[in-house]
């Protein structure tokens, strides 16, 4: 019998390690963890599309992968998943640090050792039957002083293609590396080994153990059990936003949950926001977002559409950086009228996840039609019809995309120092409460809007749906360490640049008596983000309030748009100084489980809204 050594010495060497791997640190990690796991095979991914090619033939040949309609959708697949294993799971993701206080409240924490111990006995021949593929990626373009390398090993092939759409992936990432770069290495294995003569299945995934887990301390990244999106594909969520959010506070810079879009006004001069916006509040639609037909003299560009990495320019200005370079997007909802840039988009080349069959090799997807097909087969692979009484395709399920296929990319989008920021955008799901737009008084007020953000919650994350929830800077999920040391963080960097952009806080979502929403949304947003970037140029007015400066009816180009009369505008910017005081007392909840590290300045001026509003009241 060959010992575990040997048999893994043996595996990387019929493996064929490729010529442009010379990273002693990196081959000593991959020799261990193929000790570890004991994958039968160890696969090196180039990046190519020849290979892509032959991933996806090798997963329609064994079942986990349908080829759709070549005519109807070239090049493009369905993969439908274990109904158990269909989103992110917030509940099993976890943040080990030393201290748990530097988790924070905000992260499910365990301590190091314990969690290494219980991943060390589950990832123990984890990959027995399987391949693990080394996945070299970059986030953000590569060689930017703003990107950053990572390398997963996964012993899912639908991980190895989908990153290929997601990020720079192939082996040009080992030039950068060289012999001794820095990368974060993420493990991953969906925790199912195949003993001998075991079939495999169409979505291998651990009913029974999930685990997602981040170490600060080595900004390691451990994936266990599931083989879903943010789950898995960890140059994701797990990198570019927890494992990011650290490096950034230790290093002086920003890894957020932001979408960014270039706006072009008539006089050819170009602007760039970040918008945060919690999962499914439509960051796709807005960073695609088509201006209504009485304003095509603006243009907007999408430069990313759910993760910016912004640093401190040496002109004091921020620039960001899309660390992806592809979409994983929530599929319903995703139609002509609501994102006609996204549904051409997918003509082609795409990845679906869960979503509706048709009779003719095509998906389908509820909201791609005003009127759904007559008979599909729904993601769980069974037949449906409109009567069927439940949705055809899952609420989270997804396309994957590679961000060269949107009509809409910003030329700038792969610019390797990023695009300069002159506004954040803030956005949660509110019926109420929260105006249309309010402008932050100045930086920590903008702060401590997007540190009290709340929304409704939606089908992105396992849970209860439509509850409100805070949801500081949309990072709650994302945040790798304590809330109160990254406030702290986001006051540093706005008082150490020059030129901070401005902050405003949006709420496409309210509600009138009868429930239905005040504000059209979707093109229509153009409207705001005009008066945004407008405010930033110092070009347009605004009246004050007890939280920030609005925009007044005249403020805004509201051209071939009659519906918002006066009085509407009115109700969609009103700042209730009854429900503001509910809603402060409800921040006092946020503050309360973060006080051991919140900043003061948070606190007081929350006292300080306290009072405006109270004498706006009498
Ligand atoms: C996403 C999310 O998938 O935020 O982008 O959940
Ligand atoms: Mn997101």
């Amino acid at each position: 019998m060959m010992s575990e050594q040997n048999l893994a010495a043996d595996v990387i060497r019929r493996s064929g390690v490729p010529a442009c791997v010379n990273h002693p640190r990196l081959l000593e990690w991959i020799r261990a963890m193929v000790e570890l796991c004991e994958p039968t095979r160890l696969y090196w991914c180039d990046g190519s599309k020849e290979e892509y090619d032959r991933l996806c033939n090798e997963m329609i040949e064994g079942g986990s992968m349908i080829r759709l309609n070549e005519a109807k959708r070239p090049n493009s697949f369905l993969v439908r998943s274990d109904p158990a294993d269909v989103a992110r799971m917030e509940d099993r993701t976890f943040v080990c640090t030393v201290d748990p206080e530097d988790a924070g409240p905000n992260n499910n924490w365990v301590a190091p050792a314990e969690m290494k111990a219980t991943l060390g006995g589950l990832f123990k021949g984890c990959m027995r039957g399987r391949t693990m593929y080394v996945i070299p990626f970059s986030m953000g373009p590569l060689g930017s002083h703003i990107a950053h390398i990572g390398i997963e090993l996964s012993d899912s092939p639908y991980v190895a293609v989908s990153m290929r759409l997601m990020t720079r992936m192939g082996e040009k990432v080992y030039d950068v590396l060289g012999t001794d770069g820095e990368f974060v290495p993420c493990m991953h294995s969906v925790g199912m080994p195949l003993e001998a003569g075991q079939a495999d299945i169409a979505w291998p995934s651990n009913r029974e153990h999930k685990y997602i887990v981040h170490y600060p301390a080595t900004k390691e990244i451990w994936s266990f059990g599931s083989g879903y999106g943010g789950n898995a594909l960890l140059g994701k969520k797990c990198f570019a936003l927890r494992i990011a959010s650290i490096m950034a506070k230790e290093q002086g810079w920003l890894a957020e949950h932001m979408l960014i879009l270039g706006i072009t006004a008539p006089t050819g001069e170009k602007s760039y926001v970040a918008a945060a916006f919690p999962s499914a509040c439509g960051k796709t639609n807005l960073a695609m977002l088509i201006p209504p037909k009485a304003m095509d003299d603006w243009k907007v560009t999408t430069v990313g559409e759910d993760i910016a990495w912004i640093k401190p320019g040496r002109d004091g200005r921020l620039y960001a950086i899309n660390p992806e370079a592809g979409y994983f997007g929530v599929a319903p909802g995703t139609g002509p009228d609501t994102n006609p840039t996204a549904l051409a988009m997918l003509d082609a080349d795409t990845i679906f996840t869960n979503v509706a069959l048709t009779a003719d090799g095509d998906v389908w997807w509820e909201g791609m039609t005003p009127t759904p097909p007559k008979e599909l087969i729904d993601w769980q692979g069974k037949p449906w019809s409109p009567a069927s009484g439940r949705a055809a395709a899952h609420p989270n399920s997804r396309f994957t995309v590679s961000a060269e296929r949107c009509a809409t990319l910003d030329p700038e989008w792969d610019n390797p120092d990023g695009v300069p920021i002159s506004a954040f955008v803030f956005g949660g799901r509110r019926n109420d409460t929260v105006p249309l737009v309010v402008e932050g008084f100045n930086w920590t007020y903008g702060v401590y809007m997007a540190a009290t953000m709340g929304s409704e919650t939606t089908a992105a994350a396992t849970g209860a749906v439509g509850v409100v929830r805070r949801d500081p800077f949309a990072m709650l999920p994302f945040c790798g360490y304590h809330f109160g040391d990254y406030f702290n963080h986001w006051l540093r960097i706005g008082h150490s640049i020059v030129h901070a952009p401005k902050i405003f806080c949006v709420n496409w979502f309210q509600r009138d008596a009868n429930g239905g929403f005040m504000w059209p949304g979707f093109g229509e947003n153009m409207r705001v983000l005009k008066w945004i970037v407008q405010r930033s140029q110092g070009k347009v007015g605004a009246s004050e309030t007890a939280l920030g400066w609005i925009p007044q009816f005249e403020d805004m180009d509201f051209r071939g748009m009659p519906e918002v009369t006066r009085e509407r505008f009115g109700q969609l910017t009103r700042i209730d100084p009854k429900s503001w005081q509910r809603e402060l007392d409800s921040h006092a909840e946020l503050f309360e489980q973060l006080k051991a590290r919140l900043p003061r300045e948070l606190v007081l001026r929350r006292e300080l809204f306290k009072l405006d509003l109270s004498r706006q009241a009498a």
